[in-house]
């Protein structure tokens, strides 16, 4: 943009011998203990042992495999369709290359089998059994193409002479809670174990939080505005502090038809405006509205304010009732990771996955209780949200969206409650002057240093100019936190909270990586921080956290989800456009030591996959990744990919566990 002199950004050098010895550190420390029963400790020569072995890369390819770095094997865990429960067969791609099991059971049996393109990765380890946790998995959507044999382009007509689908569709959405247990042929899942669950579209959750029982959230099946059915389009997800499961309704607006109409005809003000920065749109992508009125916006006007929340889940408890926890707001919820603060209280960090939306924090009211776990149940619902707003010296700060009558967020301006602030959240952070960020994915603190990374995935259309977008009117051109036009690489900014504390309502920040493929003689390879500004940067330049060898980086697209081993380095998987440099991958990368930024790809996923998930097992022995959508691109009969059937069968979604061969840690 304009040409200030440089901004003085805060360095990392001078922040990490001061955030190693951080109160978090210890905090963190515990937290995943009581998550997790038996986390080794962290020493330095962990560390060191870890960062003293990087990885060979491979990649980038267009193979249609899994090709790991060397000393790395892997196993695929389960996949679409496959039997979460004793004698059934499942839906296998091979009967996938007909429509005969589209029958009027399918929706029942799929309530009781892995559902389609999972997504998030949450690991829980059992406290009595090294070698046993409940692992929970979204499965964020449907490719259609990829389902139903010979798809045809008129989907309306489709779904509209195939009822029968919608229901399908519907329990193959959610999420699942599997049951694992380690033995000599590595992880594997038990069927029918005590904890293995499906959630569905159509589970029966709660609405907690201030927006429970909101005028807004009432419909004609629940007047009251306190249950609603069910959870989709579940991207990444996170754990908290006690053990439960967060899972993130994210691009929800695909859902629900008919909007055009209802706002042509309705004269409901008050709902309209709700939907202002969270568009509907007439025809949804899947056509559930053609069948379930409940997704058809004229008949239901409000259902669709009733989803876009962060869900708990208590995975332990296979009878319990999923929460909606509506005081973490309403917006394309990516994820939602926590830590705990210096007082003990617990933040979540959370993505607003669009183009120049932004990035939130929720700090509960209450302190966690590592002793009681059911006194934490409701702890989400009470506390402080808050957006970021990134400013050129390399600060930042958190502002609270709350709603009071002297501040901005009051009736006049269309927030009469703290209901109204979470449900049109969006609207309520562009009056803060939050940043318009470019995708916000995972934002995730280090377990070790207590830093929080956020990917942002890549933003098109970062331009310089004025427009309305989403429903208000911005300027889309590059700014100090988003400082590359035409952002299709993505970035990685680092967030360092004010006196090392997840409560604190100021930050420092600074890139830890701009994206993009160093072998590319026409972009720079910038290894300073002050290099970094809008206005001198292109689409192209790269930045890999200040590490200065560009022949030693691996290429990188499109950082989506995050990770951090038990040593601290962080691992990042990609969803990027295959065009760009070669098929989706998992990376990894120290974020401290003179290795800082040394960043390799340890895996390339088939062909049409993105990679999502980066779940690690306490003992840091097994990372579980998903491999979302092979053979997207492809149709269910002419396949671009057979990952992981192979027989030239069609491709499915699936989770892999990757170890080491000679099983020590990653
Ligand atoms: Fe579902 Fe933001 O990826
Ligand atoms: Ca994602
Ligand atoms: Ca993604």
């Amino acid at each position: 943009m304009d040409d200030k002199s440089p901004p003085k950004l805060t360095y990392f050098g001078e922040l990490l011998s001061k955030r190693m010895s951080r109160r978090g550190f210890v905090a963190a420390g515990s937290v995943a203990a009581a998550v997790a029963g038996t986390l080794p400790s962290i020493t330095s020569a962990d560390a060191k042992a870890s960062n003293q072995r990087p990885f060979k890369s491979v990649g980038p390819t267009r193979n249609d495999e899994i090709l790991l770095s060397p000393g790395l094997r892997h196993d695929v865990l389960i996949g679409a369709g496959d039997p979460l429960f004793k004698d059934d067969s499942g839906l296998t791609s091979r009967d996938l290359r007909s429509l005969e099991w589209l029958d009027a059971q399918a929706a029942a049996k799929q309530e009781k089998r892995f559902g389609t393109n999972n997504d998030a990765l949450a690991f829980f380890a059992s406290p009595k059994k090294r070698s046993a946790g409940v692992l929970c998995v979204n499965h964020e959507y449907i490719s259609l193409e990829l389902s139903f044999v010979d798809f045809p382009k008129d989907r309306a007509a489709w779904v509209r002479s195939h009822p029968e689908a919608v229901a399908w569709m519907q329990a193959a959405h959610g999420v699942s809670v599997l049951d694992l247990d380690r033995g000599v042929h590595g992880w594997q899942v038990v069927r029918g174990g005590t904890h293995t669950r499906r959630i569905t579209a159509n589970t029966p959750m709660q609405i907690m939080g201030p927006a429970r029982g909101d005028a807004l959230m009432r419909t004609s099946a629940d007047p009251a505005g306190t249950t609603v059915l069910g959870t989709f389009a579940n991207c990444a997800g996170g754990k908290t502090p006690w053990g439960t499961y967060l899972t993130a309704e994210e691009n929800i607006q695909d859902y629900f038809g008919g909007a055009r109409t209802w706002l042509e005809t309705s004269s409901d003000e008050a709902t309209k405006l709700a939907y202002q920065r969270w568009p509907l749109r007439e025809r949804s992508a899947n056509g559930w509205d053609l069948i379930d009125a409940r997704f058809d916006v004229r008949r239901e006007p409000r259902e669709a304010l009733r989803h876009g929340w962060i869900v708990e889940i208590d995975p332990l408890d296979p009878s319990s009732t999923p929460k909606k926890r509506t005081a973490l707001g309403r917006f394309c919820h990516e994820g939602a990771n926590t830590i705990l603060t210096a007082d003990g209280r617990v933040a979540a960090y959370m993505g607003d996955d669009a183009k120049f939306e932004y990035v939130y924090k929720f700090v509960t009211r209450d302190r966690f209780d590592p002793k009681n776990r059911s006194a934490n149940r409701d702890l989400l619902d009470h506390g402080t949200l808050y957006v970021a707003q990134f400013n050129e010296e390399g600060r930042g700060e958190w502002l609270p969206l709350v709603h009071d009558e002297n501040g901005p967020l009051n009736s006049r301006n269309g927030f009469r409650s703290q209901a109204e602030v979470v449900i049109k959240c969006r609207a309520a952070a562009d009056l803060l002057g939050a940043t318009p960020m470019d995708r916000p994915e995972d934002v995730e603190p280090s377990p070790v240093t207590g830093r929080v990374y956020m990917a942002l995935t890549k933003n098109g259309d970062r331009e310089s100019r004025r427009s309305d977008f989403l429903g208000r009117e911005i300027d889309l051109g590059p700014n100090y936190a988003n400082p590359r036009p035409s952002n299709d690489f993505g970035h990685i900014v680092e967030l360092i909270e004010d006196n090392d504390d997840a409560g604190s309502s100021r930050f420092a920040w600074n890139f830890f990586l701009l994206a993009g493929d160093p072998r590319n003689a026409n972009a720079k390879f910038l290894t300073q921080a002050e290099d970094l500004l809008p206005g001198r940067l292109t689409r192209d330049d790269v930045f890999y956290g200040g590490y200065a060898d560009r022949s030693q980086v691996s290429p990188i697209a499109c950082p989506d989800n995050l990770g951090f081993d038990r040593t601290g380095r962080m691992w990042v998987v990609t969803d990027a456009d295959e065009e760009l440099i070669g098929n989706n991958g998992c990376f990894v990368v120290p974020t401290s030591g003179p290795d800082r930024g040394l960043l390799r790809q340890v895996m390339s996923a088939p062909v049409g996959a993105e990679v999502c998930g980066c779940e690690f097992t306490p003992d840091g022995t097994t990372l579980f990744l998903s491999i979302q959508h092979p053979g997207e691109g492809g149709t269910v009969e002419k396949p671009v990919s057979h990952w992981p059937d192979g027989q030239g069968l069609p491709a499915r979604s699936a989770v892999i566990a990757v170890s080491r061969d000679d099983g020590s840690p990653l």
